[in-house]
């Protein structure tokens, strides 16, 4: 592991390969190109794939879910090569992943769309770990690279697969990931669609990251662009009654004493409040959003999804 990760930074890959390179320890890979086509479901590399390391970090693992029937096993054999849009699921502090193995496995089928959902689990960072994948960088993690890696290894073995850019669903813990990659890599994204985050970024060049943004430069050495950002399809949905502090005062006083000053900041504010208050601050930047509340529901990611799947359904459809 450590071998892999010194030798991807070392070879300052960071998960953008060019094309035709081979993946950090896919070398010996299977894809459902080299393979025979008929073998494929006895693999489990269609429908349910089960949940598989990243060889570059086998911390890190990956769900998939793509549909047999919808899927080209090498595009390149084929007179029109038509590749299976992704949508990448990012989970919440809860790590549940489980809407793959239900709730989305009509909508892939149907849309068609096949769906990655990547799982960082807690604990990566020392036994008492929670947030460390939302931050995108942490004291042993860079998430928004290991996502990229895990793309770059979904790419090469299902190339059937369009991956060029994708969708991204994401809520709470999920939707602090996903809004903050979205500003690294608006050009990865085909739209995405952003959940209830509870301590969001906002892009303020007076505070540094995670609250703000003036540090992205040394920190990823990367520069914010709301203009490329702004021409994305963005989505911000929340419940109309997710208006309840996640802790209280002194859970949060507690947290700073045991968990140190760093980080994100204590959450003071209720999610309605900050998605209102993020999506204003990117209006006066030009980014516009389609601003979904849903009457009646709380901090539940499932109240929230048929608002979801109705946003991004017909932009997948459409890029199929
Ligand atoms: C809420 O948290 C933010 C971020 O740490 C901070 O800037 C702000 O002053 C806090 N507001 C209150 C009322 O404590
Ligand atoms: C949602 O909030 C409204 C206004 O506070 C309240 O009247 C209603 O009962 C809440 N609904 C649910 C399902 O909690």
């Amino acid at each position: 592991m450590r071998y892999g990760l010194l030798l991807s930074s070392l070879l300052g890959l960071n998960g953008v390969l060019a094309a035709g390179k081979v993946p950090v320890g896919m070398e010996d890979a299977l894809t459902t190109a080299n393979m025979p086509a008929e073998f494929l479901e006895d693999v489990y590399f269609v429908n349910h794939v089960p949940l598989m390391a990243l060889q570059a970090d086998p911390r890190i693992s990956y769900a998939l879910y793509i549909p047999k029937d919808h899927y080209n096993p090498d595009p390149s054999k084929s007179a029109t090569p038509k590749k299976l849009p992704l949508l990448v699921y990012v989970h919440g502090t809860g790590r549940s992943t489980v809407a793959i193995y239900d709730e989305l496995v009509p909508f892939a089928d149907s849309t068609p769309c096949a769906i990655l959902a990547p799982l960082f689990p807690a604990g990566m960072d020392g036994p008492n770990d929670l947030d460390s994948y939302k931050e995108l960088k942490s004291d042993t993690l860079r998430s928004d690279q290991a996502l990229l890696q895990v793309l770059d290894q979904v790419a090469y073995r299902w190339p059937g697969l369009k991956m060029e850019k994708v969708f991204m669903m994401a809520f709470s813990g999920g939707g602090q990931f996903a809004h903050r990659f979205m500003y690294l890599y608006p050009e990865k994204l085909a739209a995405i669609s952003i959940g209830a985050p509870g301590r969001p970024t906002f892009i303020d060049d007076t505070q540094n990251w995670p609250v703000g943004t003036k540090d992205v430069k040394t920190v990823f050495d990367k520069t914010i662009q709301p203009a490329v950002i702004g021409k994305l399809p963005i989505q911000l949905v929340v419940g109309g009654n997710d208006t309840v502090i996640h802790g209280d005062e002194a859970f949060w006083e507690w947290e700073k004493e045991t968990f140190g000053g760093g980080g994100l900041p204590p959450m003071n504010k209720t999610r309605l409040e900050s998605i209102k208050e993020l999506r204003a601050s990117w209006e006066e930047l030009g980014i516009e959003t389609q601003f979904d509340v849903v009457d009646g529901v709380a901090h539940n990611e499932k109240g929230v999804r048929s608002a979801v799947l109705g946003f991004l359904g017909p932009q997948i459809k459409k890029s199929y």
